[in-house]
């Protein structure tokens, strides 16, 4: 999962140097206290926008998810990093994503959604401008799929996709009921070369791992997970130059939404810079580019003709991608405040063989 890896690397590179000339510092914790708590009685919405001018014009950015190990019942000691640091913008990345959840819901739900309570609070009481990263799976079969847009039906049947619907509502309501400063968008999948895709029980085990999460040999973990059901559109690049044969476990023409990382990383710091009053909602959808399988294994194989593409459907997997979003309608956050993509599938393509190319050929000569 790529997320997390790569914006505390480009958080670092572009709020160190942001346009404004500014010296953000970031902070960036894992495994934050959660534990339940209530926002300080009698604050309002003044309370909230207690940062001055000065502080939103520098931000100092506290990214949930990577590095630093806290605590994770300790919620006084998120709070004294955000005091210490003064922290001023606070990027919620941790969450446990769909497979680690499916398999154990309870832990899903307390830190996808008492830990997003928390943030929430924090946030609140500190009068931070919060980012929460929401995704294609806080839709479910009875959404609109092609387009998806802003606003429709959004029935999930993962604790994941309800937890992601849940920070939508809880953030959105913040922000009308205390005036909080929330911003979300809801990020298609997510194309990094500095990703390890694998398959299955795999994935879910190196999920486990990150997350300091019981990876008992008993606990029965769900064959699928939603992220890496898109998984297959990094493995084949893996795949294409290490072996020249990739095998597809979705059916080539499912469709699905994708991003590059650089462009989502570009749309998360572009929406959380962007002026109050562009925004017209708070949760916006976010895309670059979607296709199918075959269209990918297609633009591949220009750049590889040899490459042999055959297709072994899981019918798990596939009922799964069957209920997704198969493009997302962006254009509000493209009239809002500019959103706009770089990467389209050539351009995409080629930047990931150029890396997986490079590192192999490294690897190769060591
Ligand atoms: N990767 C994608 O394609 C994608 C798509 C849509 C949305 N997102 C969202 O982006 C965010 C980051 O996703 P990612 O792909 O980097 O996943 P990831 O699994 O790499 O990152 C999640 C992080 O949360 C941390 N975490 C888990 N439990 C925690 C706890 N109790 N306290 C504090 N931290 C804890 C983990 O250590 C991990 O670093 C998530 O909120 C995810 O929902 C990702």
């Amino acid at each position: 999962m790529p997320v997390v890896r790569a914006l505390s690397k480009v958080a670092k590179q572009a709020l160190l140097a942001p346009a404004c000339g500014c010296q953000p510092l970031t902070v960036a914790i894992r495994n934050i206290s959660f534990s339940p708590r209530q926002v300080t009685s009698g604050s309002d919405a003044s309370s909230f926008h207690s940062v001055s001018f000065s502080e939103t014009d520098h931000p100092k950015v506290l990214i949930t998810g990577p590095f630093i190990y806290s605590d994770i019942l300790d919620y006084k000691n998120l709070r004294e990093i955000v005091v210490n640091n003064r922290i001023t913008w606070l990027v919620h990345y941790s969450a446990l994503l769909s497979a680690v959840g499916e398999a154990n819901v309870p832990l899903a739900r307390a830190v996808n959604i008492t830990g997003l309570h928390n943030i929430l609070d924090i946030a609140a009481e500190h009068g931070l401008r919060l980012f929460v990263p929401s995704t294609i799976g806080a839709f479910g079969p009875t959404s609109p799929r092609n387009p998806t847009p802003d606003l429709c039906v959004q029935r999930p049947r993962t604790i994941y996709g309800v937890s992601k619907v849940h920070a939508e509502l809880m953030g959105e309501y913040y922000h009308h009921r205390y005036g909080l400063d929330f911003r979300c968008l809801r990020y298609p999948g997510i194309i990094s070369a500095d990703s390890q895709p694998g398959g299955g029980t795999t994935d879910m085990l190196i999920a486990c791992t990150n997350a300091s999460l019981p990876c008992e040999p008993h606990l029965r973990l769900p064959k699928v997970t939603c992220e890496n059901l898109k998984n297959y559109a990094v493995q084949i690049f893996h795949d294409a130059v290490k072996t020249g044969k990739f095998e597809c476990n979705l059916k080539p023409d499912t469709r699905l939404p994708m991003m590059y990382i650089d462009d989502c990383l570009r749309a998360t710091l572009e929406v959380m810079e962007a002026p109050a009053e562009t925004l017209s909602m708070r949760t916006y959808n976010i895309n670059a580019m979607s296709f199918t399988p075959e269209e990918l294994a297609n633009e591949v194989q220009k750049q590889l003709p040899d490459l042999q593409v055959s297709y072994e459907i899981d019918s798990v997997r596939q009922a799964i991608a069957d209920s997704w979003p198969m493009n997302f309608d962006d254009s509000n956050a493209r009239t809002d405040w500019g959103w706009k993509h770089d990467y389209d599938l050539p351009e995409l393509v080629q930047t990931m063989l150029n890396f997986i190319g490079s590192d192999t050929r490294v690897a190769q000569a060591n």
